[in-house]
């Protein structure tokens, strides 16, 4: 691989465009976990579809490896480049606008580098709503949410990122531009192309647009906090709370007593709620006008507490209210972090097993580290449990997590395989999970998947080394 010629790409993006200088280059170096610490030639920060056309299009002819970049908050090192010096990070965060809102379509088309809050802003702005929320939704770019096909918070009303996209644009590996921006709700007009991108982690090609599905806006929002027993409540409320309020319910959110626990110590600005327990759940629901939306969740959760599924239940009372109750789950994984960070994962089974899989992935790692502290949270709507692991409450974090997290993780990640699971629901693998997508989907569905890198990335210049091994790994 060669060291890119910078005055070259300085004449094609611009001065902006092209940053080199060590001190400008350190926040794309280094991943939002710190797991991993790159080098780079430059970042490309193009301001257009054309431009980083045309840099995508120079890198291909000079053979110079490409990292694409959304706002940088993954959690599998899939952004981050190589320790060689020799790559470029493209960043997209120059290409942010919003390029049309068909309101009566229901459709908005935003470029990549656009924030999910600017984008929520923007359907807000027209009367609708976009969806896709999470906690580090003010600095997550579209692009690279889609590019993850991330989940969030609202997954259980509206689907992943993979759900709210109606067409997208895409600046292959050559240099070409594959213009996909299609506002249709029917199209089955052969391979569905776009599918290929979403998901696929930057390595297939780089996503510089995305036509993206809005939805009414939801004039009447409720929010409750409410203690249960253990997760195996939780899942009976869930399955309750669906046939009582069929579709209103948009998240359905688990935290256990550990990691609000962690969260009171730890973070700024949080109080124990009014009702606190071994497990708690947080439920949103949401509608349109007049469907009396309250006294229905009233109703509901009066009935689940009768038959003892629920122990109590706070029903927030005001947007301060609702905010508190978001920012004891939303604020966890900076509670961990603040803690030194813990071994993480991301693990799904089919809803009814959650109380298995956290049965299971308990008992091994408590039995392996007995002193183990953990941080059990997610998105039980979806089958999603962040199943984490700290060092114990004496421990220096770093040591334990080297000596540890190899086996806490194969642990956690048997537990979800017995069960028919899957060790990467919303995470993505990037960088950190490429042998455990290899050890697990098994040969024939990596076979396809090199097919599929091959087909449209035949230099393997686009995110190399990332979701796939390379051929030649161990
Ligand atoms: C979350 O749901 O908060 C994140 O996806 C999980 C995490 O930070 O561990
Ligand atoms: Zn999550």
């Amino acid at each position: 691989m060669t060291a890119p010629d910078l005055a070259a790409l300085r004449d094609l993006l611009g001065p902006p465009g092209v940053l080199s200088a060590p001190a400008d280059l350190e926040r794309y170096l280094v991943d939002e976990r710190r797991l991993y610490r790159g080098r780079a030639a430059a970042v490309l920060r193009p301001d257009s579809t054309h431009a980083l056309a045309t840099a995508v299009a120079w890198c291909h002819a000079h053979g110079v490896a490409m990292v694409p970049q959304g706002g940088n908050t993954g959690y599998c090192g899939g952004a981050t480049p190589d320790e060689s010096g020799q790559q470029v990070v493209i960043s997209l965060e120059r290409m942010t606008r919003v390029r049309r809102v068909d309101a009566s379509a229901f459709a908005l088309t935003v470029e990549a580098g656009a924030t999910l809050a600017s984008v929520q802003a923007a359907a807000h702005d027209a009367g609708l709503l976009f969806p896709l929320s999470m906690g580090s939704e003010g600095s997550a770019q579209i692009g690279g949410a889609l590019s993850t096909n991330a989940g969030g918070l609202a997954v259980l009303r509206y689907g992943t990122a993979r759900d709210l996209v109606l067409g997208l644009e895409v600046v292959l590996p050559d240099g070409r531009v594959w213009d996909g921006l299609r506002v249709l709700r029917k199209d089955n007009t052969g391979y569905d192309l776009k599918h290929c991108f979403i998901g696929a982690e930057g390595t297939l090609g780089i996503i510089s647009a995305a036509v993206l599905k809005l939805f009414p806006a939801q004039s009447q929002r409720e929010t409750a906090w409410l203690a249960v027993d253990d997760l195996a409540a939780a899942c009976r409320v869930l399955a309750a709370l669906r046939h009582r309020l069929g579709d209103a319910m948009t998240s359905f959110e688990y935290i256990s007593g550990e990691s609000l626990a962690l969260v009171l110590a730890n973070v700024p600005d949080t109080s124990a709620p009014q009702v606190v327990s071994p497990a708690h759940v947080l439920v949103e629901i949401a509608a349109g006008e007049g469907h009396g939306l309250r006294e229905t969740f009233e109703r509901a959760l009066l009935a689940l507490s009768d038959e003892g599924l629920v122990r109590d239940a706070v029903l927030a009372q005001n947007e301060t209210q609702r905010r508190a109750c978001w920012r004891l789950r939303e604020t966890i994984p900076a509670a961990e972090k603040q803690l030194g960070g813990s071994v993480k994962h991301d693990v799904s089974v089919q809803i009814d097993r959650l109380p298995a899989l956290e049965r299971a992935a308990r008992s091994a790692v408590l039995a392996h580290v007995p002193t183990a502290r953990l941080s059990v949270y997610g998105h039980v709507g979806d089958g999603n449990l962040h199943f984490n692991v700290l060092a114990p409450a004496d421990a220096d974090p770093v040591p334990f997590k080297t000596a540890h997290a190899e086996a806490v993780s194969t642990l956690v990640h048997e537990a979800a395989s017995v069960l028919d699971g899957s060790f990467s629901a919303e995470h993505g693998v990037g960088k950190l999970k490429r042998e455990l997508l290899r050890d697990v989907e098994g040969p024939l569905a990596i076979e396809l998947m090199r097919r599929l890198k091959q087909a449209f990335d035949p230099l393997g210049l686009m995110n190399p080394g990332k979701v796939l091994l390379p051929p030649d790994a161990p």
